[in-house]
């Protein structure tokens, strides 16, 4: 240690620096505990030995064994050493083995590989620019992209969310278009079919292999996916974690503006962030500015975009919808941890 060196601070830093290192190892070992099912096969038992463990899960005994172990150094699993069991938490749980829930985190811990995996190709772009395409990042993306989502569209788009815009809701049970601009996997779309079998549904994204995921997973509902640019006029359009991503940010916001009848709503969803970083230093922000570097920021500059980033703010955004001429932005009171919701009249 140098003299200039403040002890306190010096133990703090490298504190840091072995508890990233946990929590990277930790997001490994989570996903090995959603994807072999043995965070599913101990909820609810209260506590468990290895042997019962390895009984529930059908794996291996001595992988089983260490990831228990580690699982529990991380604070996921309680241990009692007089009993040598392992204990899933019910509040953990509710968290960790609840796929297809509103609540399950496991598409979070699915974005660490394929984000990882570009890590090498990103740090080249910092000194010769450009950065890595959206398609680049394979299926597994996609994958973790729309498990990140899925819960939270499938059960909590119309049901919560969209009772923000009661007119709109109104209108929609009569009929009305609707379009999803950036849908992805499609579940937004789906959601609101489902919700509003009146409704007219298409869905549009630029990514070819994000259109046939939305085609297989709408089967028999009625919904227009497809990546060639939309027509008509739609009564409310819905733009999901999408706009921070786009290359032409303004250009893209006017067309949606001119996709939108005179009285129609955009509805927009964007990850939840601060506008100045003094208030980003929290553990979703952080995550965030991760996601940013690795995904969204990058797949933007690799297009020639502005790469505005995951964590661009309600300022920034109420500015873009502005500068391509919608009226009436306004932030919209829905709680969520990780999102934020607005609404813009053209
Ligand atoms: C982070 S994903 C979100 C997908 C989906 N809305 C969701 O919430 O799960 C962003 C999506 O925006 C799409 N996208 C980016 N730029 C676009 C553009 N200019 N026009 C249409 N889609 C675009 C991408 O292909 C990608 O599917």
């Amino acid at each position: 240690m140098l003299a200039s060196m403040d002890k306190e601070k010096t133990r703090r830093a490298i504190d840091q620096v072995f508890r990233d290192m946990a929590g990277a190892m930790s997001a490994g070992m989570a996903l090995v505990g959603t994807r072999t099912g043995l965070f599913r096969a101990m909820a609810g038992k209260g506590p468990m030995t290895v042997d019962e463990v390895v009984r529930a899960s059908q794996l291996q005994r001595r992988y089983v064994e260490e990831w228990l172990r580690g699982m529990a150094s991380a604070g996921y699993l309680e241990y009692s050493p007089a009993a040598q069991t392992y204990e899933l938490p019910e509040e953990m749980a509710y968290f960790v083995a609840s796929d297809g829930s509103d609540h399950f985190v496991g598409g979070m811990w699915e974005m660490v590989p394929p984000l990882m995996r570009v890590a090498p190709q990103v740090a080249g772009a910092f000194a010769k620019g450009g950065g890595v395409r959206f398609e680049e990042f394979g299926p597994d993306c996609l994958n973790a992209l729309d498990l990140i989502n899925r819960g939270q569209y499938e059960q909590r788009f119309t049901d919560y969310w969209l009772k923000a815009l009661p007119d709109t809701m109104e209108r929609l049970r009569a009929g009305g278009r609707v379009l999803d601009y950036g849908c992805g996997s499609g579940r937004v779309a789906i959601a609101i079919k489902k919700a509003f079998p009146a409704a007219e549904l298409a869905g549009y994204d630029v990514d070819a292999q994000s259109i046939a995921r939305a085609r297989e997973a709408a089967k028999e509902l009625q919904i227009a996916f497809g990546s060639e640019k939309p027509s008509g006029q739609f009564d409310l359009i819905t733009i999901c974690d999408c706009i921070h991503d786009l290359a032409a940010p303004v250009e893209t916001l006017r067309e949606i503006h001119r996709l939108l009848k005179a009285d129609g709503t955009l509805f927009i969803v964007e990850p939840k962030a601060a506008d100045r970083l003094e208030d980003n230093r929290n553990p979703v922000a952080t995550m965030f500015y991760g996601f940013s570097l690795f995904h969204c920021m990058t797949q933007s500059l690799a297009r020639g975009g502005p790469g505005l980033g995951t964590c661009m703010g309600p300022q920034k955004t109420e500015g873009l919808l502005r500068d391509a001429g919608f009226r009436d932005f306004r932030q919209l009171d829905i709680k969520s941890m990780t999102n934020l919701f607005y609404a813009a009249k053209p």
